[in-house]
């Protein structure tokens, strides 16, 4: 019942105390080193496979689950494809796409000697200020229960089917459960103050879609429905869960949420567990909740009734993941698969969906360009494969990355480069927008969020220019010199851009598309016979706000005024012209916030101030 982090504990220690699961949390691998290569990942599942089913007190020995945030991709794993994170998902509206993600994920992970993905999120997410906005796939619950049983299925494979758990599947997780895109002000880890109806209809389908197709596992949510942790809550994750949904796979903690049940960690432990936490993920001391847990039943405060069941519940699933083969992580068919990892195949895939996760929000005709201009490319996003892949990716944050780390990514400027062949254009890159005498036929501005994961990304409003003046300044000085100018945003949600979109010709919105980048300009540029090649697909999966402090804005709800509506996406056939937009900022002068509230702490926070007078 307890899951450990392997930079907590060894092998050795695994074995000693029978650990039943491993994972390696954001920005952790083999050694500490994030460039870890596939035979480390693999040395290491047989070095744990082998301390546990080694110990020969146990006639039977049961291996353990090594559980992974393959969130968009294996992407923990140098060398592994990034797949957009899920809110770029969102917009292609293309559940065969994600179910193909799914696949070639779970045969990635699978490849790495890994038993089990943490994903997929399936938050309803209702306040883009949020800093998990991006793992979600739309405000809308309609899509992501569309999607939810489609990416169970890629990587499970078909629950009942002869290949499900199969060689190149992984277990899937059904997270976080449940009402956490409903929280006070979008805060991570807050409070969800709504009625059980809305938990139910409008949080709760993306989990029984899942649980439907056959998720195996449920992550437990770290926020609070009014007023209560959700990781303490009996009635959601037993009465409703397990019974009401019955849900017979195991419930795993996030990590180190059952902690935050009460002051006291044994006391907290046990009332996560008797609350129907069967698995505890313990970001930091194991060793503590061991011996808690152990305490805490001998005294009689959880019944062996529950540790019976949790434990007849995680057996349940190692079977079902075909744990008890016999063979190694390393022997496994799927580990000898070692062209899996960042597979061309896959590259393509991604590259795909890329294309089709592209949302144009404005075009006046620029677009889509000829193959014969002299195109400048800026903006800090153009040449940046880490930002363009966003948080967890090698690292918890997502930050801290550069082009030594992708050893085969293309970055956005790396497509465009391909993309203009020797017939009289040319590309030239310039990150500040600086060009000497002769000027560009169009410029490219690539701007956008840097790499954020979890509470460090949430924000207090939705302001783009507020937090980052500078493009903007590239795209208006370009104005002022004639030069017509696209901008390509690099973002984890909606954010209020009017002085952006007023200062460019085409918008486009990439969101976060991970390593594929040369996926933008296959869309960007006319085929090669002049006329369109790949048109947009793209549509808002979120809708977009009208003024910075436009939060909560979500498709349904009365009064709904967005800039742009849920399902909004111009194609090329479209006229993209959209006036002149009122770039006030009404979130100018207030505090910025800096994020950084992994301990708990809270920020100043605005008031959602009402419709602004326009
Ligand atoms: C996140 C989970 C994640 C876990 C392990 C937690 O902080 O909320 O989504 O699966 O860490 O990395
Ligand atoms: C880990 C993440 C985890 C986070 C929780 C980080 O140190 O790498 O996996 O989600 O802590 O605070």
């Amino acid at each position: 019942m307890i899951q450990a982090e392997i930079g907590n504990a060894t092998p050795g220690e695994a074995g000693e105390f029978a650990l039943g699961s491993i994972l390696n949390g954001g920005g952790s691998s083999p050694g500490g080193n994030k460039q870890a290569s596939l035979d480390d990942w693999l040395s290491l599942a047989d070095a744990y496979y082998d301390a546990v089913v080694g110990q020969e007190r146990f006639a039977d020995a049961i291996p353990m689950l090594w559980g992974t945030d393959a969130v968009h991709g294996h992407s923990n794993v140098y060398g592994a494809t990034v797949f957009p994170h899920n809110i770029g998902l969102g917009a292609t509206r293309d559940g065969d796409l994600v179910h193909a993600i799914g696949v070639a994920t779970a045969r990635e992970v699978a490849a790495t000697g890994l038993d089990w993905t943490f994903a997929p999120t399936l938050a309803v997410v209702r306040d883009d200020r949020w800093g998990r906005t991006y793992e979600g796939y739309s405000e809308h619950p309609d899509l992501v229960v569309e999607y939810a049983g489609r990416m169970v299925t890629g990587l499970q494979g078909d629950a009942g089917g002869a290949g499900f758990l199969g060689q190149g599947r992984v277990l899937a997780t059904s997270k976080h459960f449940i009402g956490e895109g409903q929280t006070t002000d979008g805060q991570d880890q807050g409070d969800a103050v709504c009625s059980e109806e809305m938990l139910r209809d409008v949080h709760g389908g993306g989990h029984r879609a899942a649980i439907a197709a056959g998720a195996q596992t449920v992550m437990a949510a770290y926020n609070s429905w009014l007023g209560n942790k959700v990781h303490g809550h009996r009635y959601l994750l037993t009465d409703v869960l397990k019974g009401g949904l019955g849900f017979d796979g195991f419930v795993v903690s996030d990590w180190d949420g059952f902690l935050q049940v009460a002051d006291d960690p044994a006391e907290a432990c046990a009332r996560s567990v008797n609350a129907g936490v069967d698995m505890l993920m313990v970001g930091g001391e194991w060793r503590r909740t061991y011996h808690d847990l152990l305490q805490q039943v001998g005294a009689g405060n959880v019944p062996m009734a529950r540790i019976d069941d949790a434990v007849r519940r995680i057996l349940r699933v190692k079977a079902r993941a075909q744990l008890f083969s016999g063979s190694r992580p390393s022997q496994r068919p799927a580990a000898q698969d070692s062209n899996a990892l960042g597979d061309p195949a896959h590259r393509d895939l991604a590259r795909r969906a890329v294309r089709r996760s592209l949302v144009l929000l404005k075009n006046d005709g620029v677009l889509p360009l000829r193959r014969d201009v002299k195109v400048l490319v800026a903006g800090d996003g153009a040449h940046d494969i880490g930002k363009q892949c966003g948080g967890w990716t090698l690292t918890w944050q997502g930050t801290g990355n550069d082009a030594a780390d992708f050893p085969t990514g293309t970055s956005i400027f790396d497509g465009f480069a391909q993309a203009v062949p020797h017939n009289g254009g040319s590309v030239v890159l310039s990150p500040n927008g600086e060009f000497g005498d002769e000027a560009p036929d169009v410029a490219v501005v690539v701007f956008g969020e840097n790499p954020y994961a979890e509470g460090d990304g949430d924000r207090n409003h939705l302001s783009y220019s507020a937090l980052d003046p500078q493009p903007l300044a590239i795209l208006r000085r370009m104005k002022e010199r004639g030069i017509p100018t696209v901008s390509i945003f690099l973002t984890g949600r909606p954010l209020w851009v009017n002085p952006e979109l007023n200062a460019s010709d085409a918008f486009v919105v990439a969101w976060l598309p991970g390593t594929e980048g040369a996926g933008v300009a296959d869309v960007l540029f006319c085929g090669p016979q002049g006329n369109v090649g790949y048109d947009f697909h793209g549509r808002l999966s979120f809708s977009w706000p009208r003024h910075a402090l436009h939060t909560p804005l979500n498709v349904g709800e009365a009064g709904y005024a967005p800039l742009f509506p849920y399902g909004y996406g111009l194609r090329y056939r479209d006229n993209g012209e959209i006036g002149v937009l009122d770039e006030s900022d009404v979130a100018h002068g207030l505090p910025a916030l800096d994020g950084t509230r992994g301990d708990g702490s809270t920020y100043p926070r605005c008031p959602v101030a009402a419709e602004p007078d326009d």
